[in-house]
């Protein structure tokens, strides 16, 4: 990726001119023609390439890329920027790309069939948008999801807020999950029945921006915005900061209020981020492990931080952080609220070995009965533009399920029944194995929009519908 041409302005005026794309973004996508600031142009060339996984003495693997990297170039830009986006598609097979948490006009969503045709191998597609929301989000294949992001498509869209939160660095950590065999090349078993039916295709291998990590150097007394995404087709992490305090400070890019994460875990399915403020708090030459703990039986060490010998950046420790500035999502209006329910159902039996009785549905996975077979399906929900919506997912299975929603961020307004504590926004919630969340969106951007599953393997394997805002 690079910038063919970036805005030739001071910074001020820049400022100036993104605060009011801000504000013009807060207003219907149809007051878009006023908005003439120049685009900010990036190139994302997806191809096969050979790079090095886990290092020395493991040879390289085979993976596919976008501009020859895993994860593929991270695109940075500013709240209210106006994006164009040159897909090239290198692949031997079509492709798309979403843009995953950010809410973009209908037709840029990269959803194949439903919002666009897929890109043939060969051929380009330009994806242009705003950004109306700062945070972290990422960008990712919407065809063939499991194999195209298994072998490694997918890239941080990282969009900074006018006033950034003061850090001394700002690091993104792309954890990505694969299976590898014993030379480090790819184990081409997508789509695997028994997996799909069950928790999803788990790799064997963690990689923190596309390597297998021993140690990252950090800093004494240095305060760091870490930016965790998980572009993991199936793996769930639950990190543990050991001997740190990490405050979370935004969950899928929408600011939260700054807190330590729930038992101390900062616990990720599969597409949702968090960004998490860590002071280095250690001496010099001292080490902090992170440990992934989530699946039970099965912790590992992530990584070490490693302190640098250096003298601490700081001596006292910095005042906790002020809260990030909302975003520009509007307010759900509860008590008017249409009312609709999402059934997960399918999937293997925990401990009994069979298959649920699915009927017809032979792919394993529906939702309100419906098994989907194609992204192209007809709306579960219709809504009308600008009504409330409170959607109560529950999830009738024996296995867990991050469920995404495109073009909208929405509240989790209640888990079991229970209204929660922070009505966090989100644009991907994890529901553990029979429970239920409540999420409260306004229906405010036009068009068909997925709700799917992010375990790609369940969102392949039937577990999506279309909710459609007219
Ligand atoms: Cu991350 Cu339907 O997408
Ligand atoms: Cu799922």
């Amino acid at each position: 990726m690079h910038s063919i041409r970036r805005p030739g302005i001071d910074r001020r005026s820049l400022l100036a001119s993104s605060a009011s794309l801000l504000a013009a973004a807060a207003f219907p996508r149809g007051s878009r023609g006023s908005t003439a600031a120049p685009a900010r142009e990036f190139t994302l060339v997806a191809a096969p390439g050979r790079l090095s996984l886990v290092g020395p003495p493991y040879p390289d693997t085979d993976v596919w890329c976008y501009n020859a990297s895993v994860p593929g170039s991270e695109i940075r830009v500013r709240q209210g920027d106006r994006l164009r986006i040159l897909v090239e598609n290198k692949l031997s097979q079509a492709t798309t790309v979403h843009w995953h948490g950010v809410r973009v006009p209908n037709a840029m969503d990269g959803v194949p069939f439903l919002t666009q045709k897929p890109i043939p191998s060969g051929e380009k597609f330009v994806y242009e948008f705003e950004v109306p929301d700062a945070g972290t989000y990422w960008y990712h294949p919407h065809h063939h999801s499991s194999e195209q992001v298994g072998r490694g498509l997918s890239g941080a869209l990282i969009v900074e807020e006018i006033e950034p939160l003061p850090v001394d660095r700002d690091v993104v950590w792309v954890l990505g999950d694969w299976r590898l065999a014993r030379d480090a090349s790819i184990v081409s078993d997508f789509g695997n029945r028994m997996e799909v039916t069950m928790a999803g295709r788990i790799g064997n291998t963690v990689t923190i921006n596309g390597r297998v990590p021993e140690t990252i150097s950090v800093r004494a007394g240095e305060r760091l915005r870490l930016r965790l995404i998980n572009a993991a087709g199936a793996r769930i992490f639950g990190l543990e900061f050991r001997d740190l305090r990490p405050l979370i400070v935004a969950l899928d890019g929408q600011p939260a209020e700054p807190r330590e994460p729930p038992e101390g875990r900062v616990v990720l399915g599969p597409a949702m981020r968090a960004d998490v403020l860590l002071d280095m708090s250690g001496q010099p030459g001292a080490t902090a492990t992170v440990v992934d703990t989530f699946y039970r039986d099965l912790s590992y060490r992530l990584v070490d931080l490693a302190y640098s010998s250096e003298p601490p950046v700081r001596t006292r420790p910095l005042d906790p952080p002020a809260r990030l500035r909302a975003n520009t999502m509007p307010e759900p209006d509860l008590d008017n609220a249409e009312k609709h329910t999402a059934t997960l159902e399918g999937g293997m039996m925990s401990g009994s070995g069979m298959m649920m009785g699915m009927g017809g549905h032979g792919m394993g996975w529906s939702i309100n009965g419906v098994a989907a077979t194609g992204h192209d399906m007809a709306p579960m929900i219709t809504l009308s533009r600008g009504r409330s919506c409170v959607l109560a997912i529950r999830n009738q299975t024996a296995w867990f399920h991050p469920i995404h929603l495109h073009g909208h961020s929405f509240r989790v307004t209640a888990r079991n029944g229970q209204p929660t504590r922070d009505r966090e926004w989100l644009d991907t919630v994890l529901i553990p194995p029979r429970e239920a969340a409540d999420i409260a969106f306004v229906a405010d951007n036009p068009g068909d929009w997925m709700f799917h599953c992010h375990i790609l393997d369940h969102q392949d394997g039937g577990l999506m519908a279309v909710i459609r805002v007219t």
